[in-house]
Parts: structure tokens; C-alpha cells; sequence
């Protein structure tokens, strides 16, 4: 192989960009020639392809977001879209691609190998953490720290004024962004899409604390949670607790930016390099994760359909810290 192609594709996360700087260094110094793919399949699709070198990989380790951009393309879902992708990628003699992203992006590679045989190699790219193939994904830990830090300061005012505040963090349809924030933040329940949670739990829980003269709570809200948003939730609950004040807090996609904690920027660059020398090993439609602190590459097909579970001992340390 010597050339190949790199992308970010789907929600942005901190440390996208070491892990892009992984990938033109890793190539760089295999002797194989890079290009980067602006605006993940969108603009494979439209030949957004540039050829980068050491420099244009200089000053973004520590940026958040993506200097590569990102998109969700429903061109490339369509066969003609992906005619048209393989095109461009025989335009620029691109032979293998590394992918920066989420399922998403893993199964677009899928189906992209079983049409034209182009290889991919994945780096876990999302601040959700619900891949299976790897403990961690490349801007997790920086989403969980930032909305630990909001927790913190919403925490403050919760105190000051006696009220129980509602904090909805993202993760799509997973909670592994709001059990440490929970535990991190010391909220007193955390609600997941993993496990049920009724609105009367919460109702007791807030009436048992509130009798024992605790005057102001948090609850972390997964926004995929079964039992509605935050706003849903909030609304019930104050209606069964009238004496209560309730706020909600939607943290949002300030989860998604920011410079890059040291532990996202350590694994993007492993995912990076990894990622190059997978694909010079012969490998194609896998995607490189950490499992235990070894090195793993997990089949895209694994990736997508396996769920990554919950450890339930988390939610036990919730209850338990809660008292
Ligand atoms: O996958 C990352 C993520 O931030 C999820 O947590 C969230 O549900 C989704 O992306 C939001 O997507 P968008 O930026 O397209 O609104």
C-alpha cells in the first residue's frame, strides 16, 4: 500500500485532530503518502481530497473538533454516491482508508469494502463511549470532564437556592456520559437508557432526602433515557413534589468541544498509528481499540451490532453515595 486516505465522520470529539496528526505522522514515517478527506464521505463523495503532509499536521493536537471536518452524508448511503466515492478515491490512486468515528461511520466502510474492496481501518471517534472493541473512545473522557465541570458550578447554585436540578448530558442512546458524571458529581440518581428508571423512583427518592433535611439535588439525565427528556422528566416530577424547585439544564454540544484531556489525546495518537499499521498489516473493516490497556482490533460487523454493557456495579455506587 502507498497511499492512503483519512477522514472524521459523524459527531465531532476531542482529539479527532491528534489522531488525525497520529495518522500523517504514522504514514510519514512508514513511507506511505496520506491524503485527507475533507468532510468524512460527504466529500469523498464530491473529491474534497487533499494531500497533507508533516506540517499540516503541526499545532493540532490540542485543538478540539476536527481541522478534516466532519458530516453525515446521505449520499454515501445511496449506491451512486458510493460509485461515486470510489471514483474519486481511484482519482487520487487512494488504496486504504483510516476512519475517524462511530457506527455510523464503520458500517459506511462496511458496505463500501463489500462494493469495491477498498480496506478500512476505524479509530473509535465519539464522546458516546458505546463501542464495542474498545474500554475507551477518542473524546470521552474530555465530554465527561466538561460537563463534570458544569455539574460542579450548576451545584453550586442548587445549594445556594435549595433546588433539585435536572442535568441532561448527551450519549445518544448509552449512559457511559452520565454514570461518571453522576458519581463524578455526586448527583443523588442517575437516569440511563440501559436500565429503567421510574418517575416514582424519583419521586421517592427526592421525598426521602428532602424529610431528611437534604434541601438540593442533582439528577443526571441520559438523553436517551426511556423515561423522557429532561425537560419531561423535571415537569413530572415537581408536579408530584409542589414544595420543590425544580430547574432543568440541558448541557448540549458544549460536550462536544474543547481542547483535549491528556488521556483522549494518549489514545488518539495509539488509535492513529495503530490504524496506519493495521492497514499495512493486511487488515481491512476492523476498528483499533484499548481493551485492558492492550492494543485490540474488533471487526466493524462486532462493533456495530454488539452492545458495550454498563457495569451495574456503577449504579449501585450511585445509591450507595447518595445516602
Ligand atoms: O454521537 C455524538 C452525539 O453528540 C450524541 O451524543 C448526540 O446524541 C448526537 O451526537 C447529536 O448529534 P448532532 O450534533 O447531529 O445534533
Amino acid at each position: 500500500m502507498k497511499r492512503i486516505g483519512v477522514f472524521t465522520s459523524g459527531g465531532d470529539s476531542p482529539g479527532m485532530n491528534a489522531c488525525i496528526r497520529a495518522v500523517v505522522r504514522a504514514s510519514i514515517y512508514h513511507g506511505i503518502e496520506v491524503y485527507g478527506i475533507h468532510r468524512g464521505y460527504k466529500g469523498m463523495v464530491k473529491g474534497e481530497i487533499y494531500k497533507m503532509d508533516s506540517h499540516s499536521a503541526s499545532n493540532i493536537i490540542q485543538k478540539g473538533g476536527t481541522i478534516l471536518r466532519s458530516a453525515r452524508s446521505k449520499e454515501f448511503m445511496t449506491p451512486e454516491g458510493r460509485k461515486q466515492a470510489y471514483e474519486q478515491l481511484q482519482q487520487h490512486g487512494i488504496e486504504g482508508l483510516v476512519a475517524i468515528g462511530g457506527d455510523g461511520t464503520f458500517t459506511g466502510a462496511n458496505i463500501f469494502y463489500e462494493e469495491y474492496g477498498i480496506p478500512t481501518v476505524g479509530a473509535p471517534g465519539t464522546i458516546d463511549n458505546d463501542l464495542y472493541g474498545t474500554d475507551f473512545t477518542i473524546g470521552y473522557d474530555t465530554a465527561v470532564n466538561t460537563a463534570l465541570d458544569a455539574i460542579d458550578k450548576i451545584r453550586d447554585t442548587a445549594d445556594s437556592h435549595d433546588r433539585v436540578f435536572f442535568i441532561e448530558v448527551m450519549g445518544r442512546d448509552s449512559g457511559y456520559i452520565a454514570i461518571p458524571c453522576a458519581i463524578g458529581g455526586g448527583a443523588e440518581i442517575v437516569m440511563i437508557p440501559e436500565t429503567e428508571t421510574s418517575i416514582e423512583y424519583v419521586v421517592d427518592t427526592l421525598r426521602t432526602g428532602w424529610n431528611r433535611s437534604k434541601t438540593s439535588f442533582i439528577v443526571i439525565v441520559a438523553e436517551g433515557d426511556d423515561a423522557g427528556n429532561a425537560n419531561e422528566i423535571a415537569a413530572k416530577v415537581q408536579h408530584e413534589l409542589p414544595h420543590m424547585d425544580a430547574r432543568v439544564t440541558i448541557l448540549g454540544h458544549v460536550q462536544r468541544g474543547g481542547s483535549p484531556t491528556a488521556a483522549d489525546r494518549m489514545l488518539a495518537s495509539q488509535m492513529g498509528v495503530a490504524c496506519v499499521e493495521g492497514l499495512l498489516q493486511g487488515r481491512k473493516c476492523e476498528m483499533a481499540g484499548i481493551i485492558n490497556r492492550e492494543l485490540v482490533y474488533t471487526p466493524f460487523i462486532d462493533t456495530i451490532t454488539k452492545d458495550k454493557l454498563i457495569n451495574p456495579q456503577f449504579l449501585k455506587l450511585v445509591d450507595i453515595l447518595s445516602v
